[in-house]
């Protein structure tokens, strides 16, 4: 019985959670915890969710979808209801075909990702259908599919989009493209991806629209020489790593951009393309340039021929090369640039040898060359007038050569940055860059100077701010005050022209790999001893100044929190003050208004206690004499008893200034009571108590024998004897009081 009601409990429970998390499964804060969602859940991101289907509660809102490397195999069909779409992010998962429907409402879709599925034949793509009703669809991405080919013999195999602009199949295996152009269903296609393919040629590409071509990795072999006519727009042709691609008479006169580099190309052939900007045919096997080679090539700014076997160069070869601004010529076999070579280029900026076989810098005529790279070429020679026809040089970089001579006077009016690094210069003298007046920066790390430089070498170089020394074989003569001076005219601030450490001695013996400056820092600074001792002074006596400070701020820290301290103690005592005058005058209003509304004290009279009673005298006289004191004696006893409580309070008044006592105050609250009793210790002994002994000897005398033994006596007799004197006195001060109340 019980069991099955558990079970029953049980059961309900679960109900109830299946309900609210089913619930919770339709609301939107659902999908965004098994999803990442942006703040208007515009951007849902389920990539990597292991998902079959689309999650639940995706609405109309959502913009950008990824549901990429999921276990997706079939076509989402819930798509539809997301009218907005614009981007849907389908790759890595496991479709094998789209339906011909698949994207219908997808009216805003701009971008589909379909790369990494398992889409194997063109036909399963429904390729007439599929992109239909996606009107706003510009970029499709099928890389990493399995297409094989793209022949399309059939005019139903065409892919069809009138707005698709960008279409991506990278690394899809295609062999083949043949039959009808596989774009011309694609009526604004701007940009074709067809990199990483085993393509062996192109061809069938129709479109007056394509801009971009990437065929870049494939195996081409070789393009039909009017293949490109078909491609009239075309501006970008890129074809990098296709290892035995010849360029064939190609024309376009379209193309801006081409890169044939990493390819089989034996001549640039660029003649067919007339509106060429820029081309990089670098890493190819082009063997010379011959005369006119760029002639048609008018508007070619760029130009990277590095990476070839280039062993001539015509003088005119670079004839219509009016705009080129960029000129890479490095890595190739050339031994000689032809002294007009260059002035063909009125516009070159940028000229890049180096790695050739150059032996001497020659006679190179150029009126706007402002870099010149012709490191590592094996130049021995640098004629003295060398520069003068670089009229606008100011980088000229000779570094890694066979230079073992500078000539005197060699003069360029432009130069400001000279590299000579790692050649073989033992000597400058003060003629060596004499007639470089702009000279910057001068580089000759690597060679083989010994004697220290003197920095007249650099009297009309009023420009130099650096200088490059390192490496070389210095020979140390400290004692030479030339070696003193051109390290400060090296390594002084703020003129600085290198770090003091890279200047190192490689002579003699005893210095060898020590820093100038450490080799000669007693030679130079002959009083850094006395320095020495001078300076430990001064460290004591800074220590000294400094110990003495931080005490003087200790002590003033201390003082001031001293300070403070008081000025909080002050302010305690003044509050405390004032909590005490404050209750003083409570107290004072009330027991004026406790006098004022208290009752006549004889009322208060009450019949004495029973305690009372047993210590009263007793009656020992007739009762006449009791009648008489009756009359007499309560009278007087009401007296006392009135005088004493007003007694009290003059009495109190009289001890404490007129001020009562605040600890009394404190700690009771009915100060009157507690003091009367303490005044009379004894509540036996009260003053009335003994006033009426003293009436009584007999009495008084049996009392006090009763209490012989021990201290007590004492204290009776000395209350006794306290008692008296006051109350005498307040009978006499009695009078004006009473007539208070
Ligand atoms: C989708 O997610 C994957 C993996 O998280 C990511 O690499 C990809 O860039 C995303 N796609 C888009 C369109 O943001
Ligand atoms: C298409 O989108 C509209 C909203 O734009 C929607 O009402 C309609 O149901 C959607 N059609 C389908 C088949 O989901
Ligand atoms: C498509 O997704 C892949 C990752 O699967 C990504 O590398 C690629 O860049 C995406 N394509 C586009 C056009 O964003
Ligand atoms: C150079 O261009 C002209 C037209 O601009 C053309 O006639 C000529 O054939 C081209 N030269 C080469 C070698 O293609
Ligand atoms: C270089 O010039 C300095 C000073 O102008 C002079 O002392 C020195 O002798 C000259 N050296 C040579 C090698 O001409």
């Amino acid at each position: 019985m019980n069991f099955q009601r558990t079970v029953c409990l049980l059961l309900c429970a679960w109900a109830v959670a299946a309900e609210v998390l089913d619930f919770e499964d339709k609301s939107p804060n659902d999908l965004c915890y098994i999803c990442s969602c942006n703040e208007g859940h515009t951007e849902i991101d389920c990539s990597r969710r292991g998902l079959r289907d689309l999650p639940g509660g995706l609405d109309a809102k959502v913009k950008k979808l990824n549901i990429s490397n999921n276990e997706i195999a079939t076509f989402p069909e819930g798509l539809s209801k997301l009218s907005n779409l614009i981007k849907l992010d389908i790759s890595g998962n496991r479709l094998t075909e789209l339906p011909k429907n698949g994207l219908s409402n997808l009216s805003a879709l701009e971008e589909l990702n379909l790369s990494r599925n398992y889409l194997e034949n063109w036909i399963t793509m429904s390729p007439n259908d599929f992109l239909v009703p996606a009107v706003n669809l510009k970029v499709l991405d099928l890389s990493y599919n399995r297409f094989k080919s793209m022949d399309n013999l059939a005019k139903i195999e065409l892919l069809i989009s009138s707005s698709l602009e960008t279409l991506i199949m990278d690394h899809c295996e295609i062999e083949s493209i043949s039959g009808n152009s596989m774009l011309s269903g694609l009526g604004n296609i701007k940009v074709l991806k067809l990199n990483y393919n085993p393509l062996v040629t192109l061809q069938g590409l129709i479109s007056p629209t394509l801009r971009s071509l990437y065929v870049n990795n494939c195996q081409l072999t070789s393009i039909e020489q009017n293949e490109l006519s078909y491609l009239p727009s075309l501006i970008h042709l890129l074809m990098a790593h296709n290892y035995r691609l010849e360029l064939a008479d190609l024309h376009s006169t379209s193309l801006r951009f081409l890169d044939i580099s990493y390819c089989n190309v034996l001549r640039p052939n660029l003649n067919g393309f007339p509106n060429l900007k820029k081309a990089l045919v670098n890493h190819n096997m082009i063997r010379f340039l011959r005369s006119y080679e760029f002639i048609n090539n008018t508007k070619l700014e760029y130009l990277d021929l590095s990476y070839n076997n280039i062993g001539s160069i015509k003088a005119d070869t670079f004839r219509g090369l009016g705009l080129l601004k960029y000129l890479d010529l490095s890595w190739n076999e050339i031994g000689m640039i032809p002294e007009g070579a260059l002035l063909e280029m009125p516009s070159l900026s940028q000229l890049k040898l180096a790695r050739n076989y150059l032996n001497q810098v020659g006679h190179i005529k150029s009126i706007s060359l402002t870099t010149l790279d012709m490191s590592a070429c094996e130049i021995h020679t640098i004629g003295k007038d060398s520069l003068e026809g670089l009229q606008s040089l100011i980088d000229l970089d000779l570094s890694r050569n066979l230079l073992s001579h500078i000539p005197d006077s060699i003069s360029s009016n432009t130069l400001k940055y000279l590299n000579l690094n790692y050649n073989r210069l033992s000597m400058v003298n003060n003629f060596t860059f004499f007639m470089l007046p702009r000279l910057t920066g001068l580089a000759v790390v690597g060679n083989r100077f010994t004697n220290v430089w003197n920095k007249a070498y650099f009297d009309s170089n009023l420009y130099l701010e650096r200088l490059d020394l390192s490496d070389n074989m210095w020979r140390c003569d400290c004692r030479d005050a030339n070696m003193y001076d051109f390290f400060e005219f090296v390594t002084l601030e703020p003129f600085k022209k290198e770090e003091s450490y890279n200047l190192v001695c490689s002579s003699p013996v005893n210095v060898i790999g020590q820093a100038w400056l450490e080799a000669c820092y007693f030679i130079w600074y002959p009083t850094q001893n006395v320095a020495n001792a001078d300076s430990l002074i001064w460290f004591i006596v800074v220590m000294i100044t400094g110990l003495a400070l931080c005490i003087l701020l200790v002590n003033c820290i201390r003082n001031s929190m001293k300070r403070r301290l008081r000025a909080i103690q002050a302010e305690r005592e003044r509050q405390v003050e004032e909590a005490r005058d404050r209750l003083r005058q409570l107290r004072l209003r009330a027991e004026q208004e406790s006098l004022i509304n208290a009752p006549d004290p004889r009322d208060l009279i009450a019949p004495p206690s029973y305690d009372e009673a047993l210590t009263m005298p007793k009656l020992n006289s007739s009762t006449h004499s009791l009648c008489d004191a009756g009359t007499g004696k309560t009278k007087k006893r009401r007296g006392r008893r009135k005088t004493k409580s007003s007694g009290d309070l003059l009495d109190e008044t009289e001890r404490n200034g007129d001020l009562p006592v605040f600890e009394d105050t404190e700690l009771s609250e009915t100060p009157d009571n507690n003091r009367r009793r303490r005044r009379r210790p004894p509540r036996r002994f009260g003053s009335h108590e003994i006033a009426e002994l003293e009436h009584s000897p007999g009495a008084r005398r049996r009392q006090v024998s009763e209490y012989e033994a021990g201290d007590d006596s004492v204290t009776i007799e000395i209350e006794a004897e306290m008692e008296r004197p006051r109350n005498r006195r307040h009978s006499g001060g009695d009078e004006p009081r009473e007539s208070n109340f």
